[in-house]
């Protein structure tokens, strides 16, 4: 595990959309997991940014969102089709078919849908880099606490603590949904690298208990102890519930020096 500590929600993403864009241009046809959310939001704003300067190509990369809500079609404004698209497909040269988001409006057959979308991820050979953000529960994907942490894509019930928090991006007295499918904990795990990315101090009791507490189901990114290639990128914030900050630096210096190309 490799923790990277930053000063600034700005620093993060820049780390982060470095991290990515190194890797694309490693491997133009690269498989890369997508996560939504305010904290993705910088992120996206930097790959635009490198695909407008001309060093950046997503023609051939291959994404997968983690999630969609149930009930939301894709031109609802809340969507995370929606929001994948106005904060980057719309502004990348990405193939639309290498585009796959769950969807949010199959009312049968949950179960056969979700074998699909794991089936087309194996299809596609397997994510190379799963970027994450991280609930105030300690959620990943909408992977609730008490999720198995052999999980896979299924639908989930939401947590009143999720509800509330994305109930500001509904208008008033519009109906909120209750349910979502996801990628599940398992799925997650299956990723070659994992990024976790984490700012602000509503998530430092998360970030800490995930990094530095016991591998619970009621954490459920905790369960990314368990990964060989994790990285979690946060800022001062974040990171301010960590006991082993300084070891953490210490690493990093190291790593700088001894493997520089996992910081690039
Ligand atoms: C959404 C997702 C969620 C968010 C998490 C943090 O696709 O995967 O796990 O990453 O809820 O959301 P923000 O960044 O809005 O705090």
């Amino acid at each position: 595990m490799l923790v990277i500590l930053k000063r600034d929600a700005g620093e993060v993403s820049h780390q982060a959309a470095q991290l990515i864009a190194g890797a694309v241009r490693r491997k133009p046809s690269l498989v890369l997991g997508l996560a939504t959310g305010s904290t993705m939001i910088g992120i996206y704003q930097q790959l635009v940014r490198l695909h407008r300067e001309g060093s950046l190509d997503f023609s051939q990369v291959v994404t997968f969102n983690l999630d969609e809500y149930l009930g939301l079609a894709p031109a609802h404004p809340q969507s995370f089709h929606h929001f994948m698209h106005e904060h980057l497909f719309a502004h990348v040269n990405i193939n639309p078919r290498n585009i796959h988001i769950p969807d949010g409006t199959i009312h049968e057959n949950y179960d056969q849908y979700c074998a699909s979308y794991e089936q087309s991820i194996r299809a596609a050979g397997g994510i190379d880099i799963q970027l994450l953000g991280i609930g105030r529960n300690g959620h990943i994907g909408f992977n609730e606490p008490t999720s198995s942490i052999a999980s896979r894509t299924r639908l989930k019930v939401l947590s009143k603590e999720t509800l509330d928090d994305n109930s500001k991006s509904f208008a008033p007295g519009e109906e909120r949904p209750r349910c979502a499918i996801t990628m599940g904990i398992g799925s997650i795990l299956d990723a070659r690298k994992v990024l976790l990315i984490a700012t602000g101090a509503s998530k430092a009791a998360a970030v800490a208990k995930s990094i530095e507490g016991p591998i619970t189901s009621a954490v459920s990114a905790s369960a990314l102890q368990l990964h060989p290639d994790v990285t979690f990128l946060v800022d001062d914030e974040a990171a301010s519930q960590l006991t082993q900050r300084d070891y953490y630096l210490r690493v990093l210096e190291m790593t700088a020096l001894l493997t520089p190309d996992r910081l690039s």
